[in-house]
């Protein structure tokens, strides 16, 4: 078993207060214990990573039909309001379990809640929602994601042989709790070397909703306001980093700067194969969804699992069991590990103007 890939295993030990509408442990069977599951998904949106549209409902799918339950997966588009009137119809609908990406954690606390009150399942997938009430969260190891691009955009500085470099940071939206772990985590690489001087801290800013043309703007302004000495963008994803990189062209400096990401998408592989971005970090969504599949599952049967591992909700204090998966680093050398994965396909990496740098990175 790869390290990170939890055993869940099905031992009835947590004493989880959102269980009492659907758990019956007596073996009476009351009519609530064997609910027929029906899984209700929100994903938050289809812009600020193309991973929600094309890994997470792919996966989620896959899941759910493997399973044998119904599931209704939607999108709320970046709306709070549409994420709360979704989140209510699917309650009316008679979801036994709801997943959620929130928004933020106000309205991602307060759809947890009312679901909660109604008997309904619930589960924090991918971002945890802080003073939030779900009943298991499910993502990866966040701050490692952000450890895994601090050492990349460390590593890519190295091989261009900067000598104190500029750093300049694209943070994720600061209403994402994951931002805050990302940050976390390449703060806890890159802030030992400017506290030594040897780089040197240039502007950071976080990117609301992270969206890709205000990260487009925000990086232009930082450009503008270091008169264009930034060495290395460390870019919370890979719609950030893209951002970052439209206008390193536009300055004819792409590929001299090295830029992170996160996510794997297709457009990130490609500018990881043409040289103008240092890294991504994949993430198995395939294995997430099936985590998140299996324990909506175990809770719509009344069930309980123990993930064997907690995370702390720092707002709420509670010690919310968890399963946490294993990121992974990507350069040139292994975007061929992420087609082998099915994560995306050569067909879609390897387009005309990418071919030859898809030979050159042994993928054939
Ligand atoms: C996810 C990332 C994603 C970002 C923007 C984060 O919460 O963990 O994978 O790139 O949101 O959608």
């Amino acid at each position: 078993m790869r390290k990170g890939i939890l055993t869940i295993a099905a031992v009835g030990l947590l004493a989880s207060g959102g269980l009492t509408a659907c758990s019956d442990d007596s073996g009476t069977g009351s009519a609530d214990s064997k609910k027929t599951p029906k899984i209700g998904v929100i994903l938050p949106d289809s812009k600020s990573s193309p991973r929600w549209e094309t890994a997470d409902r792919r996966f989620l799918e896959e899941a759910f039909k493997a399973a044998g339950v119904q599931y209704d997966i939607q999108n709320a588009q970046n709306d709070k309001a549409t994420f709360q009137t979704i989140a209510e119809q699917m309650i009316t609908s008679g979801v036994t379990a709801l997943m959620i990406v929130n928004l933020d954690s106000g309205t991602g606390k307060a759809v947890l809640d009312k679901a909660k009150s109604q008997g309904v399942a619930t589960i924090d997938y991918d971002r945890l929602t802080l003073g939030g009430s779900a009943q298991y969260y499910v993502s990866f190891d966040n701050e490692t994601v952000g450890k895994l691009q601090g050492e990349g955009l460390a590593k890519c500085l190295t091989e261009k042989g900067a000598k104190n470099p500029v750093v300049a940071y694209l943070n994720g939206s600061p209403t994402d709790n994951n931002a805050t772990l990302f940050k976390a985590g390449y703060d806890s690489v890159l802030k030992p070397k400017f506290d030594s001087k040897e780089y040197t801290k240039g502007p950071d800013d976080a990117v609301p909703g992270w969206d890709g043309p205000t990260a487009a703007t925000i990086f232009e302004q930082q450009l503008t306001a270091t008169k264009g000495k930034i060495d290395g963008v460390l870019a919370a994803n890979d719609t950030l980093g893209n951002a970052a990189i439209s206008i390193l062209k536009k300055n004819k400096i792409n590929g001299k700067v090295p830029v992170t990401g996160q996510d794997a998408s297709v457009e990130g592989l490609q500018n990881i194969l043409a040289g103008d971005q240092c890294m991504t970090v994949y993430k198995a969504v395939r294995e997430e969804a099936k985590a998140a599949s299996d324990l909506a599952i175990t809770l719509a049967k009344g069930e309980k699992k123990d993930t064997g591992q907690t995370v702390k909700d720092p707002e709420g204090g509670r010690d919310v069991p968890s399963v946490l998966l294993t990121p992974k680093a990507i350069y040139k050398d292994n975007v061929k590990d992420v087609i082998a994965d099915g994560y995306a396909t050569k067909e879609q990496v390897c387009t005309a103007a990418y071919a030859k740098f898809c030979a050159g990175a042994g993928i054939s």
